[in-house]
């Protein structure tokens, strides 16, 4: 018998701990964002920051957001487990209660999962109401984003998300993000790889919640093609990244092609959602 209250309160703090709202923004090492600087300010903040390791310091930039900035995860945060922002967090634990209640068969899944916030608080909704039948998928390359290729999906030309150290993750550091929660488990199962290589052949025979957050178009149409077919009647398709030309470009054209009607639902700046008739 699940108590409802104790699982309001534990998810409560999940998304508040795995958003890192708790705490303000920790200050940056210099070099973390360094790439906007000329190349001469980048080699001076290198041996500054060398000489400061020589002396057991650190070099810092501090990072001060409003909370607003942070809850609408317009940030690229320093010790968050995810990226998304506090209405994105409650939006995943709207869509998970809803097919939990609904008894919409099927598993649940993230494409893109960076340091694997999103998909924790997936696997704590499950863990909240004790269901053990559904699985969370965690699918990622694991090292970041890939280089566009342009023939093919001329609507990444120019992308540059790959050149950005800080969103590769290792799987090994998603997998210790897990542990620190107590959640991983059998439950949880990892995809490595580029998605137009695993999502294919996916072990996943239905799919209940399938969230979309791969920023590229090339990355979104590969996810929407390999999953969307196996989303349930009733499930949710939610895209992170709608305020991105290619990412939006992407559920167009699959939405065109495939007839899809169902009202797109706005939930922040860029985040968006529709239910499967
Ligand atoms: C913006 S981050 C995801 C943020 C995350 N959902 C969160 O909660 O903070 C984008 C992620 O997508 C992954 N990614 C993007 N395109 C990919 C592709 N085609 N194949 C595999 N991984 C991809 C990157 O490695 C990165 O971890």
């Amino acid at each position: 018998m699940v108590n409802q209250q104790s699982a309001k309160l534990y998810l409560d703090l999940i998304k508040k701990t795995l958003s890192f709202s708790l705490w303000p923004e920790p200050p940056v090492p210099v070099e973390v964002f360094a790439y906007k600087y000329p190349l001469l300010t980048r080699m001076f903040l290198k041996l500054l920051s060398g000489f400061c390791r020589v002396g057991k310091m650190e070099l810092v930039k501090p990072r001060r957001f409003s909370q607003q900035e942070r809850h609408q995860g317009r940030i690229w945060p320093g010790y968050a487990d995810t990226m998304i922002g506090k209405h994105r967090l409650d939006n995943i634990q709207e869509c998970v209660e809803a097919v939990l209640r609904d008894k919409v068969p099927g598993d649940l899944i993230e494409t893109g999962v960076w340091r694997g916030g999103a998909c924790i608080l997936m696997r704590a909704i499950l863990a909240a109401y004790g269901v053990t039948n559904r699985k969370v998928f965690v699918a990622d390359s694991f090292q970041g984003l890939p280089e566009p290729d342009e023939a093919k999906y001329p609507a990444d030309k120019g992308d540059t998300h790959h050149v950005h150290e800080f969103i590769a993750v290792s799987q090994e550091d998603v997998e210790g993000n897990f542990k620190k929660y107590g959640l991983l488990d059998d439950q949880v199962v990892f995809l490595k790889g580029w998605f137009k290589d695993t999502l294919p052949t996916a072990p996943i025979e239905n799919i209940a919640v399938m969230r979309l957050d791969g920023d590229m178009y090339s990355s979104t149409i590969d996810a929407l093609n390999s999953l969307y077919p196996k989303l349930s009647s009733g499930g949710f398709c939610i895209i992170d990244d709608y305020a991105l030309k290619g990412c939006k470009q992407a559920v167009s054209d699959y939405r065109a092609e495939h007839g899809i009607t169902a009202p797109i639902v706005t939930i922040d700046w860029t985040g968006v959602y529709w239910r499967k008739e």
